[in-house]
């Protein structure tokens, strides 16, 4: 850790690292000349991918072991956010689904889903925000998914959780109105990873290849999202105008919401 800055592009803390859609913003960030501090809980995976990136790009890329479905875990990555002056770019990326119905979902995989999914994703936005805000620039990419639009059979619990990752971080948006610090939520639809395995899915018909994404591609047009400055990516979404209407039917329900008079169909 080190408190002077860096002249380089800085360091990019990136959760879920050790596989995925978070291995390949590793990569794709090591070749953009990012530091790297990548963290999950399987610290051999870390390690290597640490030591190859390190190498093939010339950059610092360390490992840090934590598990996010837990407070010391979560407290040790926000840690390194606050003091590390360095850190330019958080992309809150790691995540789990269980691919159940709700009264077959185990209580703890549900409590951990909840830590995971909202409370490490909310408590790392605070300290990116905070360490962003006072140096004035920085980076939050928050990866939410596109099973947070609208209620899905099987995934109750994952579906919610990222619909609050949606919500919650459009809401920071005006948190940074007017500063250089961004904030970027990413929504991908279907990508090919190990999280399919994680939520049980390694039992169900495979999904047609015409609507599952690589990890490269999921990655690859986020980064390009985050180039072109946009405040919402969805990578596998043709018709923008769909986000759009989606994006305007929330606020102006928001608005309508607000009447001290009861609806004429319930009087
Ligand atoms: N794949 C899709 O279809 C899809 C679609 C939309 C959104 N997403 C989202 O994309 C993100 C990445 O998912 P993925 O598809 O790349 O899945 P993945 O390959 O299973 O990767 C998940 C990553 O999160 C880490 N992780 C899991 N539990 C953790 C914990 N308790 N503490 C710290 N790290 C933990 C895993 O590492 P360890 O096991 O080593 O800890 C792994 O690096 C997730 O937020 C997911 O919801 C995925």
């Amino acid at each position: 850790m080190t408190n002077q800055p860096s002249p380089r592009a800085g360091t990019a803390i990136v959760t879920g690292a050790s596989s995925g859609i978070g291995k390949v913003y590793a990569e794709r960030l090591a070749a953009r000349g990012y530091d790297l501090v990548l963290v999950a809980r399987r610290e051999d995976r870390l390690r290597k991918i640490a030591a190859d990136l390190g190498s093939r790009f010339d950059v610092h890329a360390e490992a840090l072991v934590a598990d996010l479905s837990q407070a010391a875990g979560v407290a040790a990555v926000a840690n390194r956010i606050l003091n590390d002056v360095n850190v330019s770019l958080v992309v809150n990326n790691a995540g789990f689904s269980a691919l159940k119905p709700l009264t077959e979902t185990p209580d703890d995989v549900i409590a951990r889903m909840i830590a995971l999914n909202i409370t490490a994703l909310t408590t790392l936005s605070k300290a990116a925000l905070v360490a962003f805000k006072a140096k004035g620039s920085g980076t939050l990419v928050n990866v939410g998914s596109g099973a947070g639009f609208a209620s899905y059979p099987g995934i109750p619990v994952y579906g919610s959780t990222k619909a609050y990752v949606y919500l919650f971080t459009q809401s920071l948006q005006s948190e940074v109105e007017g500063s250089s610090v961004r904030v970027q939520l990413v929504l991908p639809g279907a990508v090919v990873s190990e999280g399919w395995d994680v939520a049980g899915g390694a039992s169900l018909e495979p999904l047609p290849e015409s609507i599952v994404m690589t990890t490269e591609d999921c990655v690859d047009a986020a980064l390009s999202g985050l180039d072109q400055g946009e405040r919402v990516t969805a990578p596998s979404l043709h018709d923008a105008s769909l986000l759009a209407a989606y994006e305007l039917a929330g606020t102006s329900l928001l608005q309508a919401v607000f009447d001290s008079r009861p609806a004429p169909r319930y009087t």
